[in-house]
């Protein structure tokens, strides 16, 4: 039976797999795993590519949103209670990352020809304890698969 891949990680990981292998293989012979060389490599990298100042390499996605967070907690942007708009088919750790400082998610549905956040219904989910929406590229579909949708 044939079967269309929802999401081919492999086809898009092997596009650069050369790269990535001998990128994996210099960080494993070097014996060094943690911070060093590689991560400060990656954080200039990927602060030039943001054309940002800063860029800190966390140890995973969960700790990065629940960093974020804390971060808005702790220079008063954000209190207990407040809530923050994610869409209803993102991944749990965007929950608990909200959940974890406290804070409120509020699920708004997908666009069901996109699958990102539809933009129309975060309206009337924003009230005085909005303080931001994390919009969650999850499976998101760009405008050209819409138009290609909508044509077959
Ligand atoms: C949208 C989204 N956010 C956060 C995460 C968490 O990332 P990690 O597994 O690196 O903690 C994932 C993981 O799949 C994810 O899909």
């Amino acid at each position: 039976m044939n079967t269309i891949k929802f999401l081919d990680l492999l086809k898009i990981n092997n596009q650069h797999r050369q790269e990535i292998d001998e990128a994996i293989k210099k960080v494993l012979d070097s014996g060094w795993y943690l911070l060093g060389e590689a991560v400060e490599k990656f954080e200039s990298s990927f602060a030039a590519y943001c054309n940002v100042k800063h860029c800190i390499g966390i140890s995973n996605g969960l700790d990065a949103l629940i960093l974020i967070l804390r971060a808005y907690i702790e220079i008063g942007l954000m209190k207990e209670g407040d809530e923050v708009i994610v869409p209803a088919n993102t991944y749990i750790a965007s929950i608990l990352a909200i959940s974890s400082n406290k804070l409120i998610p509020v699920l708004v549905e997908p666009d069901i020809l996109t699958y990102n956040i539809n933009p129309d219904l975060i309206d009337e989910k924003i009230n005085a304890k909005t303080r931001a929406i994390i919009p969650v590229h999850l499976y998101g579909q760009c405008a050209e698969m819409e138009a290609i949708n909508s044509i077959s």
